[in-house]
């Protein structure tokens, strides 16, 4: 996995050296509202971080996560995953978190954009998938900014405060994903130093 460079953020490996920043920000109850996270420890995250693979490459499979940062500082934001758990369908799904004082202003947008480049390319994936409760309207919103379109309901796709929900699932092509020019991606140039 690499860092991730955009116009304002940079998107960071998680592994089990820097698992406790993303460990304490699992700990903020509004988090899991709409979404079931981990409910570990800080060293059995750690743990569970460092049994997941390195490297993201075509073929590869498995959880690949990152934390958020601005490009010049060192505190997390949030943070955007991506799990390959069927190699043969050609699909991941993300996931996204931002911390509430950081929200509105563009970053749950700019992070998930470059990591729907790293699936398409990195990774090589055909399609990208993401399932959210009905009534995450902030989530459905990024989604259909980022061209997802909506392929109907999973019923009891997702565990939240333990229960079982059902979750409508989005989908985006890579086609759709080139198609739409890729957006935002950047030049080199561009990158802050
Ligand atoms: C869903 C979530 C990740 C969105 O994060 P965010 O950083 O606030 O998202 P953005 O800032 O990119 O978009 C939010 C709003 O800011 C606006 N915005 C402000 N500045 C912007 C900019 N520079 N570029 C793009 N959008 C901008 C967007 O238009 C958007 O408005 P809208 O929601 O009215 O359409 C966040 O609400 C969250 O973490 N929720 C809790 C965890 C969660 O539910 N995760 C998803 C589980 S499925």
């Amino acid at each position: 996995m690499r860092v991730i460079r955009t116009v304002r953020l940079r998107l960071v490996p998680v592994s089990s050296e820097n698992a406790g920043q993303l460990w304490e920000m699992l700990q903020q109850p509004d988090l899991r509202a709409y979404q079931d996270l981990p409910n570990l420890g800080r060293n059995a995250f750690a743990e569970l971080v460092g049994s997941r693979p390195r490297q993201l490459v075509p073929g590869g499979m498995g959880r690949f996560e990152w934390m958020v940062k601005r490009a010049r500082s060192r505190d997390a934001l949030g943070w955007v995953s991506l799990r390959i758990a069927d190699r043969e369908a050609n699909a991941g799904e993300i996931g996204y978190s931002i911390l509430r004082e950081h929200r509105g202003r563009g970053i749950a947008t700019e992070a998930v954009r470059a990591l729907l480049g790293e699936a398409f390319e990195a990774a090589g994936l055909a399609c990208v998938q993401a399932f959210c409760v009905p009534d995450n309207l902030a989530s459905r919103r990024l989604l259909e900014r980022l061209n997802f379109r909506s392929d109907g309901v999973l019923p009891h796709g997702a565990t939240v405060s333990g229960r079982p929900v059902n979750v409508l699932i989005h989908r985006l092509e890579r086609s759709s994903w080139v198609q739409s020019g890729k957006t935002m991606e950047m030049p080199a140039s561009a990158y802050p130093a």
